[in-house]
């Protein structure tokens, strides 16, 4: 990973996936992926499931209770590994919630004011609510509470870690540095993988691949990939279908130009296409989706997991707030 090459000490590294929905491709493709390497790669890592920022968009109690622990399940059944990482939920780290208050002290209206999920709904007239305007200082509070120095997300998230960085300087120029600078981490080829649509794959956009739908939904969301009306015969440009972006995310550099060449010479019919995607996914996730639901019937495996990493991150995080009540002249008991 070109990351690490000029670094040679460990690094921390943190990051967060919203359990308000189901896994998608964008979602493995665009965080997860990463997240599984810099563990391999045998960096200290801290992977949690941000529901207290799923409140922001889904007000079901059992429905986000479900999608917690269900969402802890999916990373484990992905391949990331409990015993080489800390996976845990960020309402077990109440520090975060602490730290969270003492941040917005020192950021500034403007820069969230200039946060796009914000920004969209005001633009657009949608009322939205003061958690949606805080969620970034809730974001920075998850990266600065463990001190990451990368956080792997995909490209909708860089402004995010970006205005982490501003609000962790405005608070060292103010209190004395305490908090690490951290960096996005974002691979090109996978920034932002596109949905059914060809706009960006999205709970909220009804766009998506789910990762662990049954698979008469998985086929019938591969084959409603929406494309134009060209004949088989006809040649066709592989970078304006939506088709090829998705099937790209499963080839290697050879079998991309094997594709790109089949697309521009014509003859290739989009059913074959998405028949290629559908084995590519189900070549690839076949063994996450058996691991995943043998997990359905270990609840107590996954909250063991949960619990060891709740446990793990508080290591960090407790000392970290300690330092920053102490400076900010909050007394500790
Ligand atoms: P969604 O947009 O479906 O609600 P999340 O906001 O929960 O997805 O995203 C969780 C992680 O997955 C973030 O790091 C985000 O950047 C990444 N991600 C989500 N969708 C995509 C995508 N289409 N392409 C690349 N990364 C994505
Ligand atoms: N905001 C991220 C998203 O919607 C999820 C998230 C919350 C996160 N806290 C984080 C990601 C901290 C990385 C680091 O995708």
């Amino acid at each position: 990973m070109q990351a690490m090459s000029n670094t040679p000490a460990k690094m921390t590294i943190v990051s967060g996936i919203q359990p308000s929905g189901n896994l998608h491709l964008g979602n493995y493709f665009g965080a997860v992926q990463q997240f599984i390497q810099f563990t391999e790669a045998d960096q200290d890592c801290y992977y949690f499931l941000a529901n207290y920022h799923a409140l922001t968009s889904l007000r079901d109690g059992p429905r986000l209770h479900a999608l917690t622990r269900g969402t802890a399940a999916d990373y484990i059944a992905l391949g990331l590994n409990p015993d080489r990482c800390s996976i845990y939920l960020q309402s077990d780290i109440p520090e975060v919630c602490e730290l969270q208050w003492i941040l917005t002290t020192v950021t500034p209206m403007g820069l969230l004011e200039r946060c796009h999920a914000y920004k969209d709904k005001a633009q657009q007239g949608i009322p939205s609510d003061h958690g949606l305007f805080a969620y970034p200082v809730l974001m920075a509070a998850d990266i600065l509470i463990v001190s990451a120095n990368r956080v792997p997300v995909g490209q909708d998230q860089k402004q995010h870690v970006e205005v982490t960085r501003d609000i962790a300087q405005y608070f060292n120029n103010t209190y004395g540095d305490l908090l690490t600078l951290p960096e996005p981490y974002i691979p090109q080829s996978v920034a932002t993988v596109p949905g059914r649509d060809g706009r960006k794959m999205s709970k909220s956009y009804n766009n998506t691949i789910e990762l662990f739908a049954g698979e008469t939904e998985v086929r019938q969301q591969i084959y409603s990939i929406v494309t134009d009306s060209a004949s088989v015969a006809e040649p066709k440009d592989p970078d304006k279908s939506n088709l090829y972006p998705i099937l790209k995310l499963f080839c290697n550099l050879e079998e991309q130009a094997y594709w790109q060449d089949r697309f521009r010479s014509g003859g290739l019919g989009y059913r074959e296409v998405k028949q290629a995607i559908f084995e590519r996914f189900m070549e690839k996730f076949g063994p996450a989706r058996a691991r995943r639901k043998e997990l359905e019937s270990q609840p107590e495996y996954v909250d063991a997991v949960l619990k060891r990493g709740a446990e793990q991150a508080r290591k960090l995080s407790l000392p970290l707030v300690r330092k920053v009540r102490e400076a900010a002249g909050i007394p500790n008991l």
